[in-house]
């Protein structure tokens, strides 16, 4: 079959490479794709929210299956725009995406069907917000209600810092009409799990779960970023919690969207703290976690079409998913100075030594081709992964593939999956 992916980054350099291994799949198309992702597949020039040219493109080239993989076509009805030619499409309609497009849409939402979470309020204007901080405890925090590529959320530990926060989101509109509503939550505190699921409307089953490091400086310090590495499974994640989440959290949220009119067939990624009182919803994503991605799908030997399609399908009862017994660390390379500013052009030395190595792998996120050679062309630049027989020993393999690529103000954390000593 010929399938399409939509997006160009390292997460969709992971899940393409997962439907490069399935043996039904004959071709694969990615718009737009990037300079790795053109090893495994034909890459077309086509941005992720050009809806008319993409479906054009679908129905000329007969693709079978697309699908779409970052939250702004899926939010703005990508979905949605396949199915009304007839085409089969993954992921989760725009009525059921605004799981991820609306923070206030998710906690009205948690709230009406008891799924654990923290405590809130949603503000249509910044008066109504500015006087319900003059009350409030804190740390608070602030969130955009939409979209805000993961920076729509203030972490306030003043009142001062609340009411910048609201000025920030509501009356700067630094995060454009994301900030049109905001959610103010209580501040929770616990380690973080980020778990992917596959959901077809009804049966959700979890992916192996896994621990993103969102901040740019080692020690979780300095700026949020897009994600700077990730290590999976989390050591954190028992099996007690995972029952507990499947009854409480992961089901629920299935059955609600359900109940609501939005069925959900696609990925939803839980964000979840794992406080003191439980697990609780940090937020949801309609969607591949970017880099989770990068170590749950290299540890997954189910055939992801099967599983897509079960999805798409109804089926997903039929399915059970298979993990390998092992674990995976992703150290992202990034251009110094990101996520603030930086150069990019600069020649990537060194991708060859992965040729063949089973285990290792090296996902392009802001790669281009330039002259015949790849040169960096973002902030995060690529993901290396690796594999080991527990988190340990694929961490040391994850740096140690980290050290084989060189280029031009190549920037790492040191210390992705360091949180495992203390498990
Ligand atoms: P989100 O995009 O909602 O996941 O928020 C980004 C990050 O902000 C999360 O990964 C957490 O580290 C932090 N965060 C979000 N909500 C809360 C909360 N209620 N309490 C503490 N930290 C939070
Ligand atoms: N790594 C977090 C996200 O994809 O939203």
């Amino acid at each position: 079959m010929k399938v399409l992916v939509v997006g160009g980054g390292g997460r969709e350099h992971a899940i393409v490479r997962s439907v490069a291994a399935s043996e039904r799949v004959d071709k694969i198309y990615c718009a737009p794709g990037n300079a790795g992702i053109a090893q495994l597949a034909e890459c077309v020039d086509i941005g992720v929210m050009e809806f008319e040219k993409l479906t054009d493109f679908a129905l000329k080239e007969k693709i079978d299956l697309t699908i779409v993989a970052p939250d702004d076509p899926l939010v703005a009805g990508a979905v949605d725009a396949f199915e009304s030619k007839g085409l089969r499409a993954f992921g989760p309609r725009a009525n059921a995406a605004i799981l991820e497009g609306s923070k206030a849409f998710s906690k009205d939402l948690m709230k009406k069907y008891n799924i654990p979470t923290a405590s809130y309020e949603n503000f249509d204007d910044a008066d109504a917000a500015l006087k319900y901080l003059e009350t409030a405890k804190f740390p608070i925090v602030l969130k955009a209600d939409g979209l805000a590529l993961g920076k729509g959320v203030l972490i306030c530990n003043t009142h001062e810092e609340a009411v910048e926060g609201v000025k920030t989101i509501m009356l700067d509109k630094q995060f454009g009409n994301a900030g049109n509503r905001m959610v103010i939550e209580e501040f929770m505190t616990g380690r973080e799990v980020s778990v992917l699921t596959f959901v077809d409307g009804k049966t959700i089953r979890p992916m192996t779960s896994a621990q993103d490091h969102k901040r740019a400086l080692d020690g979780d310090k300095g700026l949020n970023t897009g994600g700077m590495g990730t290590f999976s499974p989390s050591p954190f994640y028992t099996k007690e919690i995972d029952e507990y989440c499947m009854k409480n959290i992961y089901q629920p949220t299935v059955d609600a969207m359900a109940a609501e009119g939005r069925e959900f067939k696609g990925v939803i990624f839980f964000g979840l703290m794992l406080t003191n009182d439980g697990p609780k919803v940090l937020e949801y994503n309609a969607r591949f976690g970017d880099p989770e991605a990068q170590v749950v799908l290299p540890r997954m030997n189910s055939d992801i079409i099967d599983v897509m399609e079960a999805c798409i399908d109804g089926t997903l009862d039929k399915i059970e998913l298979d993990f390998e017994d092992n674990a995976a660390v992703c150290v992202v390379l990034a251009s110094k100075g990101y996520p603030v500013k930086y150069e990019k052009g600069f020649e990537i030395r060194g991708l060859e030594k992965f040729d063949g190595k089973d285990g290792y792998y090296v996902f392009h996120a802001g790669t281009k081709l330039k002259d015949g050679k790849v040169v960096t062309n973002g902030g995060r630049v690529l993901g290396v992964t690796a594999l080991g027989a527990d988190l340990k020993s694929a961490r040391a393999n994850a740096y140690e593939a980290a050290g084989w690529i060189d280029f031009d103000n190549k920037y790492s954390r040191s210390d992705i999956g360091k949180a495992i000593d203390e498990a």
